[in-house]
C-alpha cells in the first residue's frame, strides 16, 4: 500500500463527536510503572501505538509477562527489582525518546551492560541530556556521539544525587525520579515545570516522593520505593496531543462542531487551549473529573470566525510543546503577526520541527522569520490555496504528517503527504477519524 496520502478538496462541515487513543504519556508511563509493580497491573484504552508496543517489548525483554488482548492490556510485575537480567540484551526503543529515556533510569541497577537502540530519527536525539545525571547516582553509560546506540550497566552501590532539571524536559524529570525510587537515600531535582504524569503516578501509587511547587520550578524529593502497588483497573483518557488536530480542525472549518470525549486535561498539558482561546478559538471543558490524580473532560470546539495573531509567552512552551506545529496552523489564518519564542526544544523533537513548521506554512504561502529558537509567523485571513504542495518529511515524523493533513482539510489545494505509516507511532487511528469526519 502507498504511503501517500493524497488529498484535493478541503473538509465539509461537520459536527460529530470523536473518541482519540489514549494519552502516550500514560500509557508508557503505566506499562513501566506495572512491570516494577508487586503484581498484577490491568489497564484500558492502553494507547497500542508502535512507541507503547515498543515498551511492551522492552519489558518483556526484562522476563515481564504482558497480556494483550481486545479489551484491556495486564503486566505481571516482580517489584522494583524483579526484572530478570541477563546478558547481551538489546532494548530497541523504536521511535520514542519517552521510552529510550525513562527506561534508562529503571535500568540505573541492572547487573549487566543492556544495549539501546533505536530508529533513524531516535539516533539523531541528544541522549546525554539524560545520561549524565544518571551517571552520577554511578550507573556507566557509553553513548554514541551524543545518543544511541548506548550502553548501560546499573550499579550496586547507588549514590542518590541532586539535580537541576533546566529545559522543562519531563522525559529528564522523570527518568531521575525512576532512579531515585531505586537508590537509598534522598535524591533531590528541581525541575523547570513540565508535564508531571511521573509524579502524579507516584503520588497515587504512595511513592516516597515529596513535591513542593514554586513559581517556574518544582522542588521534588525521592526516596527509594520498597515495593510499588500495581496499577490495578487503570482506564487511561484520552491524549491531547491527538486531540490538538481535530481541535485545530474544526477551528479552521466552516460551521463545524466537534465533542472530543474524555481528554486528559492535566494542566501541564493544556498549553495549546490556552493559547487557542487567546487567538480566538472557541474551546470549552465539560464534564470535568479528577482521575486517579489526572483531571479529564469532555472538549467541546467550534469554528472561529475571528483569529487574532498572539505573542506567545514562553512560560506556555512546555504545556504545548507537542502542539506548536499544529498551533502554528491558527496563526496562518490568524489576522496579524504571530510570535513564538524560546522553541528551541522543538528542533530537539522526532524531525526538527521549528524547521518543517516553517516549510509547511512557507508551502502554503504563508510569509515565516525563523532563528533557531523563534518563529514570526504573518497570518492571511482570507487564506485559500489553489496550488500543488508536497510534504516529505525524511525522519518519518507522525505530527509533521498529522498537521500536513489538517492543513489540506482545513485551506484546500492539492496536497500529496507523505510518510502516512509515522501515525502507527502515536495515534493508528487518525486517519479513520479523518475519513469519519468528511463522511
Ligand atoms: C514526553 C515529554 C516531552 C514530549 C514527548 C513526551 C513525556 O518531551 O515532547 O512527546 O511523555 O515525558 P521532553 O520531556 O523531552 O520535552
Amino acid at each position: 500500500m502507498s504511503n501517500i496520502t493524497k488529498i484535493c478538496r478541503k473538509i465539509n462541515s461537520f459536527e460529530k463527536t470523536i473518541n482519540v487513543s489514549g494519552d502516550k504519556s500514560l500509557s508508557i508511563r503505566w506499562v513501566l510503572f506495572s512491570s516494577m509493580g508487586n503484581g498484577k497491573s490491568k489497564a484500558f484504552n492502553l494507547l497500542l501505538s508502535e512507541d507503547v508496543l515498543a515498551a511492551i517489548n522492552a519489558v518483556k525483554k526484562l522476563g515481564i509477562k504482558v497480556n494483550i488482548n481486545k479489551k484491556y492490556c495486564t503486566i505481571f510485575g516482580n517489584g522494583p527489582s524483579g526484572y530478570k537480567y541477563k546478558k547481551n540484551i538489546t532494548i530497541n526503543a523504536q521511535n520514542s525518546g519517552t521510552l529510550g529515556r525513562l527506561i534508562m533510569g529503571i535500568l540505573i541497577d541492572a547487573p549487566y551492560k543492556i544495549k539501546i537502540v533505536g530508529d533513524k530519527s531516535l539516533s539523531k536525539r541528544d541522549f546525554s541530556r539524560i545520561a549524565n545525571p544518571l551517571k552520577k547516582f554511578g550507573a556507566k553509560i557509553k553513548l554514541t556521539n551524543k545518543g544511541l546506540p548506548l550502553t548501560i550497566c546499573g550499579n550496586k552501590n547507588l549514590k542518590p544525587i541532586k539535580y537541576l532539571e533546566n529545559r522543562g524536559s519531563a522525559q529528564c524529570k522523570s527518568s531521575v525520579i525512576f532512579a531515585g525510587l531505586k537508590t537509598l537515600g534522598k535524591s533531590f531535582i528541581k525541575a523547570k515545570k513540565s508535564r508531571n504524569h511521573t509524579e502524579l503516578l507516584c503520588k497515587h501509587l504512595k511513592l516516597p516522593i515529596k513535591i513542593k511547587k514554586t513559581k517556574n520550578y518544582d522542588l521534588i524529593e525521592i526516596k527509594k520505593a520498597k515495593k510499588i502497588n500495581p496499577l490495578t483497573n487503570y482506564k487511561i483518557p484520552s491524549d491531547i496531543s491527538s486531540g490538538a488536530f481535530f481541535i485545530v480542525l474544526t477551528a479552521l472549518s466552516d460551521n463545524s462542531k466537534l465533542l472530543i470525549k474524555n481528554v486528559n486535561i492535566n494542566p501541564s498539558r493544556i498549553g495549546i487551549i490556552t493559547i487557542l482561546k487567546r487567538m480566538g478559538v472557541n474551546i470549552k471543558f465539560k464534564n470535568k473529573q479528577n482521575y486517579k490524580g489526572e483531571v479529564t473532560a469532555d472538549i467541546l470546539v467550534k469554528s472561529s470566525k475571528k483569529l487574532k495573531a498572539i505573542n506567545c509567552p514562553s512560560k506556555f512552551n512546555s504545556q504545548a510543546i507537542d502542539e506548536f506545529l499544529i498551533i502554528f496552523l491558527i496563526a496562518a489564518k490568524a489576522n496579524g503577526v504571530s510570535y513564538f519564542k524560546d522553541i528551541g526544544e522543538l528542533d530537539q523533537k522526532e524531525s526538527p520541527r521549528l524547521k518543517w513548521g516553517s516549510k509547511i506554512l512557507n508551502k502554503m504561502g504563508i510569509k515565516t522569520i525563523t532563528t533557531d529558537s523563534s518563529i514570526k509567523i504573518f497570518g492571511n485571513p482570507d487564506l485559500k490555496i489553489n496550488k500543488k504542495i508536497v510534504i516529505k518529511s525524511y525522519l518519518n515524523d507522525h505530527r509533521v504528517f498529522m498537521t500536513s493533513v489538517i492543513a489540506a482539510l482545513a485551506f484546500g489545494g492539492t496536497w500529496d503527504i507523505y510518510d502516512k505509516d509515522s501515525i502507527k507511532t502515536s495515534f493508528p487511528t487518525f486517519l479513520n477519524i479523518i475519513n469519519d469526519l468528511r463522511k
